[in-house]
């Protein structure tokens, strides 16, 4: 299957030009499934929930309504982050969409400093999300950082983990690479681009995009501030086989009762 990432810099507040952007980008990309960065349609520096709520949509609403278009056009599953509403609660969500229509939504669960002030944490749980045979597995960015999310959807059945990100700290890319080996599963992390300044903060965001294999070889990464779309050619069943050596198997072999956690 052919699987990549759309790397770009969203304007913050500037919903049109995004999804323009998208749109534009995304056109005759020739893929199965393409993951794109977290809350990519709206920005990401909110100061207020008054701010966020123009550019909120709720689970069907317009922005799943802009991707499922796109998928349908082009004929690919997306994965991508959206600001979501529910009732009075903003989510950090990430949604799949495949060419049918079919949709998941995942709610990010571990929500990033001033995250914390803006958005509920995530209740969906983990998803995991079909496409033809695949499984991928739905995490945002600082999802990253503790290491029960990955395995938490390896475990689940996932073969690719769908990564979409806004980060600012430089660890993600190579921890997604441990991430790929200990869970013997594909990783494809979309990260934004460029700076965003709101009231007296601006944020870099660090970009290297990139796909990881179950061995942990980077298949393909886009540099730290180009907007781009990358694919690359996979065989995702090669995730199904857990044995690491002919008596290992990744998961069985886990001796959880001297598990702290
Ligand atoms: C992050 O979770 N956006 C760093």
């Amino acid at each position: 299957m052919r699987v990549g990432f759309l790397q770009f810099s969203p304007e913050l507040f500037h919903e049109k030009q995004n999804l323009e952007k998208i749109s534009k980008m995304l056109n005759n990309c020739s893929t199965d499934l393409v993951v794109l960065p977290e809350l990519c349609t709206s920005g990401y520096s909110f100061n207020s929930k008054n701010e966020m709520e123009p550019l909120s949509s709720t689970a069907d609403g317009r922005i799943p309504d802009f991707f499922k278009h796109i998928a349908e056009r082009e004929d690919t599953a997306l994965v991508a982050g959206f600001l979501e509403k529910d009732g009075n609660q903003f989510y950090n969500s990430q949604i799949f969409i495949d060419p049918s229509g079919t949709q998941t939504i995942y709610r990010k669960i571990h929500l990033f400093l001033n995250e914390k002030d803006l958005f509920e944490a995530g209740n969906s749980g983990f998803k995991i999300a079909k496409y033809n045979d695949a499984s991928l597995g739905l995490m945002v960015c600082f999802d990253w950082i503790f290491p029960e999310s990955a395995r938490t959807l390896s475990v689940m059945g996932a073969d690719i983990l769908c990564h979409s990100a806004n980060l600012v700290l430089p660890f993600c890319q190579k921890a997604m690479i441990t991430r790929s080996i200990e869970n013997h599963v594909y990783t494809i992390t979309s990260n934004r681009v460029g700076i965003e300044r709101s009231g007296d903060q601006a944020l870099t965001f660090t970009g290297m995009s990139q796909i990881t294999d179950p061995q942990g070889n980077i298949l393909a990464q886009a540099n730290e501030v180009e907007e781009v779309l990358i694919a690359v050619d996979i065989d995702h069943t090669t995730a199904k086989n857990k044995m690491i050596t002919e008596k290992n198997h990744l998961f069985e072999d886990r001796r959880k009762e001297f598990y702290e956690v």
